[in-house]
């Protein structure tokens, strides 16, 4: 089996025309979990990594791991109003609505090779706010890593400065 026939792809979710790619189907399965984060760490491991960010929420169940696999930190990018220290905040447009992403001002020190993780790269707003923090932080972005890439909607496109990796990638 591979990793696509474990993901549930819901159609009309959560608004008319939205094909969502649902990753549950996938996390509950330890082998293919497995798999998936191994196949990722493979498109990655030639990078020269020091953290690994990821952006709540599903970008910790990608990011965490593969920091594990590669035995580097992990950053959290989180929503606003969640993150106890000083932050620094830059608002996104979603897909589907708005919303608004924090970082701490000392999660990265300057010059720090940061990857990005992620579960999907869909307009790219939530990629390249992150890829923004990061960079506001001092960091140097090496790539950015997804489970899987919607083509159609060129979030690509955005991150013409940033390398992408991505797994698995869908029409729609
Ligand atoms: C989803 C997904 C990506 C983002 C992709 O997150 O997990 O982070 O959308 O879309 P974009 O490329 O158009 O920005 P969402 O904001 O729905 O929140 P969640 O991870 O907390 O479920
Ligand atoms: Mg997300």
């Amino acid at each position: 089996m591979n990793l696509k026939d474990y993901i549930r792809v819901i159609p009309d979710f959560p608004e008319q025309g939205i094909s969502f790619k649902d990753i549950t189907t996938l996390l509950k399965d330890g082998a293919m979990y497995k798999k998936a984060i191994d196949e990722l760490k493979e498109l990655v491991k030639h990078l020269e990594i020091d953290l690994i960010a990821g952006p709540e929420a599903r970008g910790f169940v990608v990011g965490a791991p593969l920091a594990y696999a590669l035995g580097v930190g992990f950053i959290p990018i989180r929503k606003s109003g969640k993150l106890p220290y000083e932050t620094i905040e830059l608002g996104y447009n979603l897909e589907y609505g708005k919303d608004s992403l924090a970082m701490h001002t000392d999660a990265i020190e300057k010059g720090q090779k940061v990857l990005i993780a992620d579960d999907l790269l869909a307009t790219g707003g939530t990629i390249s706010t992150s890829v923004n923090l990061v960079r506001q932080l001092g960091g140097d972005v090496v790539g950015a890593a997804f489970l899987i890439e919607l083509d159609q909607l060129k979030g690509r496109d955005k991150l013409t400065d940033v390398e992408v990796f991505s797994l698995l990638s869908y029409e729609d």
